[in-house]
């Protein structure tokens, strides 16, 4: 089974179950976290699913696109592991990866 983990603000740690296709937004959000806002329901223009992805996983993530560097630039949180989770889709390659919060703009 391909499972992750998230990291909630307030340290909680999540396991979650990872299905393909479905984007890490999504899996966050039916894993009850309800701190992710996702106000924009994934259309890449709200910056409320903004997540750290861990070091170890950035080569399997998808690229940046322009529209979700912008919204990343808006935030006072963005790091070089700073992803939109609804930009990003769960494959086999995820399995194992930590998925942690950003704090809320
Ligand atoms: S849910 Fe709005 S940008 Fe991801």
């Amino acid at each position: 089974m391909s499972n992750f983990t998230v990291i909630s603000r307030n340290g909680q740690i999540v396991p979650v179950e990872g299905r393909d296709g479905i984007s890490i937004m999504e899996h966050i959000r039916d894993a009850g976290v309800d701190e992710l806002l996702a106000l924009c329901g994934g259309c890449c223009s709200c910056a409320t699913c903004h997540v750290y992805v861990d070091d170890d996983f950035q080569e399997h993530l998808p690229s940046l696109s322009v529209d979700e560097d912008d919204l990343l630039d808006s935030s006072d949180h963005r790091r070089p592991q700073s992803r939109l989770s609804c930009q990003v889709r769960f494959t086999a390659e995820l399995a194992g990866m930590i998925v942690t919060l950003a704090p809320e703009d």
